[in-house]
C-alpha cells in the first residue's frame, strides 16, 4: 500500500519518520508542494493522499486525484472548509480529518493572547525594547475582573474555559449543542444576545459553516458592551473585518486577538520582509498596539504537529483497508 502526503514541512519530518519507521508495510511518499489539479499527478499509484489545510480544494483538484484512482483524502488539520464538498460527493470521496490534535495548543493561545491584550504587553515589550521603562501609561486589566463569552463549546472552547476558571474569570458560554458537563456547570446563556450583552472580553470557537460567517458584525457588535476584546482563533470569515475596524477606531472594540484573517489564503506562512505587503487592511492592523495578529499558528506547537501527522497517516490506511477510522468526517 502507499500513501502519498502533500506540502510535508520540515518540522514534520521528524513525525513522519517515526509513523514510517512504525509502519514498514506502507510506502510512504511525500512532496513539499500543496496539492493542486498540476501536482495531483505526483500521487499516481498511490491508495490514498494526506493533505493539510492551506488551499482550496476544488472539484478539479479532486478530480485529478479521481483521474488516477484516488478517491480517499485524509486531511493533517481538522478544519474541512476548503474542500468542495459536492465535488467529493459526487466523486465518491472519503474523507477524514484530525479532529482532536490538540484542542490545547489552540486553547491555550486564545487565553495567552487574550491575557496579552489585557495587560497590554504589545505596548510595554515595545516601550521596553526602546528602554523605556516607566510604568504608565500601561497599566493592565486582570483576567478574574472579566466576563469572558465563549462561543462554541466544542473541545477547543472547553478547554479554553477550563484555563479561563484557573485564572478566576467568569465564564458564560453559548453553542446550540450544549454539553453536558457545561450546562451541570450553569455557563450557558439562552442566546448571543444574551453572552454579548454580559461579556467584557468574547472568544469565538466555532467552524466556518454558512450560520456563521460574518457572526461578528456591525449589528452584532452593537449588542456588545462597550470595549469589548474580541478573541478570533477558529476561521477569519467569522469576522467581517471591515466592521471591526470601525468598531477598533471607534472604541467599541478595546482590543482584538486574530489568528485567522478572512483574506489570509496567500498571505499566512509567506515571508513579507522586505516585500510589498498585499493587504493594507492587515497592515494597519498588525501595526495595532491593541491588536494581536498571529498567522494561524494556534494549531502549531510539537504535540499538534506530531499528532496531525500520525493521525491522517493511521485514517489514509484505514481507509485503504475498508476499515472504519474514528477520524472519517460525516459530509
Ligand atoms: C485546522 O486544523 O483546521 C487549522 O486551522 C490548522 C491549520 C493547519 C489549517
Amino acid at each position: 500500500m502507499k500513501i502519498f502526503a502533500y506540502g510535508i514541512r520540515d518540522d514534520e519530518k521528524p513525525s513522519l519518520k517515526e509513523w514510517e519507521d512504525a509502519h514498514p508495510d506502507v510506502e510512504v511518499g511525500y512532496t513539499e508542494e500543496l496539492l493542486t489539479p498540476d501536482s495531483a499527478k505526483e500521487a499516481a499509484g498511490s491508495d490514498g493522499v494526506v493533505v493539510y489545510q492551506q488551499l482550496p480544494y476544488t472539484r478539479e483538484t479532486l478530480q485529478a486525484l479521481a483521474d488516477q484512482g484516488i478517491h480517499q483524502m485524509s486531511l493533517r488539520n481538522v478544519g474541512i472548509d476548503n474542500i468542495d464538498l459536492d465535488a467529493a460527493k459526487e466523486l465518491g470521496f472519503k474523507i477524514s480529518n484530525v479532529a482532536a490534535y490538540s484542542p490545547n495548543a489552540i486553547a491555550e493561545h486564545a487565553a495567552i493572547q487574550l491575557a496579552r491584550v489585557l495587560r497590554r504587553s504589545k505596548e510595554l515589550d515595545a516601550k521596553v525594547a526602546k528602554r523605556d521603562l516607566r510604568w504608565a501609561p500601561t497599566i493592565g486589566r486582570e483576567v478574574r475582573m472579566q466576563t469572558v463569552g465563549v462561543v462554541g463549546t466544542g473541545r477547543i472552547g472547553r478547554v479554553l474555559i477550563q484555563i479561563l476558571q484557573g485564572f478566576g474569570a467568569k465564564v458564560v458560554a453559548y453553542d446550540i449543542f450544549k454539553n453536558p458537563e457545561i450546562d451541570k456547570q450553569g455557563l450557558y446563556v439562552d442566546s448571543l444576545d444574551e453572552l454579548y450583552a454580559q461579556s467584557d472580553v468574547i472568544s469565538y470557537h466555532v467552524p466556518s459553516v454558512k450560520e456563521n460567517i460574518h457572526m461578528i458584525n456591525k449589528d452584532t457588535i452593537s449588542k456588545m458592551k462597550d470595549g469589548v476584546v474580541l478573541v478570533n482563533v477558529a476561521r477569519g470569515d467569522l469576522m467581517d473585518t471591515d466592521a471591526v475596524v470601525a468598531a477598533l477606531d471607534s472604541g467599541k472594540v478595546s482590543g482584538l486577538v486574530m489568528d485567522v484573517y478572512e483574506n489570509e489564503v496567500g498571505i499566512f506562512n509567506e515571508d513579507w520582509e522586505g516585500k510589498k505587503f498585499p493587504d493594507a487592511r492587515l497592515d494597519d492592523l498588525i501595526d495595532r498596539p491593541n491588536v494581536l495578529v498571529t498567522p494561524h499558528t494556534a494549531f502549531y506547537t510539537t504535540k499538534a504537529v506530531l499528532e496531525m501527522v500520525h493521525q491522517s497517516f493511521d485514517a489514509a490506511v484505514a481507509f485503504a483497508k475498508g476499515e472504519e477510522t474514528r477520524n472519517a468526517v460525516k459530509f
